[in-house]
């Protein structure tokens, strides 16, 4: 099989226009700070399960899980920190308080791909939204306004590499219900 035939995947949810606006503003706030490269403002999204490439056919099986999940409830996320991982050197927005409807949907993910013998990431999962790659952080980050966002569909994304770095494709999405944050 080709090379081109894999495509390199993950499970995300994607902010509407307003939120991303939001994640932007505090990302380019954080720039002043930490220098990097901010992440566009149409590609601020929050990963879920990150896959890697897959051929035609694994692809098929995510498409399966993907729509195993539609309609599954989440609650509001409420992004109101942001911080600095000194190791891959990230600035992230992130939520003091987990949701607990996503954590759930992510470990149905997880186990749904770990049962279709998907190899998954085994650490637990962080929410965090990327705003800056390649960052220096010695000053600390500035405090973040909550940024509230329910999430409306769960998105498989496609990630093409080129010379500018990342573009994102949707694959296939399917819709998410909302549900009361408790
Ligand atoms: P990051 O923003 O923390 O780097 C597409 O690459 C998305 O998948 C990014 O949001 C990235 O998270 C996430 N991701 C998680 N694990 C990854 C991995 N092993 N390789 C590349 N991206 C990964």
């Amino acid at each position: 099989m080709s090379e081109n035939a894999f495509r390199r995947v993950f499970f995300a949810l994607w902010p509407d226009p307003a939120v991303a606006g939001k994640l932007f503003a505090a990302a380019e706030r954080a720039h002043r700070r930490c220098g990097g490269r901010c992440t566009r403002r149409e590609t601020l999204h929050l990963t879920l399960a990150f896959i890697g490439p897959v051929d035609p056919p694994s692809l098929d099986r995510l498409m399966k899980i993907g729509g195993s999940l539609a309609g599954w409830p989440v609650d509001a996320l409420r992004l109101d920190r942001l911080g600095y991982w000194k190791h891959n050197r990230i600035v992230w927005a992130g939520a003091e308080r987990a949701p607990e409807a996503l954590a759930i949907l992510v470990r149905e993910l997880g186990a749904a791909l770990g049962g279709a013998g998907f190899e998954i990431d085994r650490r637990p999962f962080v929410p965090h939204v990327t705003l800056i790659r390649k960052a220096a952080c010695r000053q600390a980050l500035p405090a973040l306004e909550a940024i509230e966002w329910q999430p409306v569909s769960l998105v498989l994304t496609e990630s093409l590499l080129d010379r500018e770095g990342a573009r994102y494709q949707t694959v296939a999405q399917w819709a998410l219900s909302a549900q009361p944050s408790a």
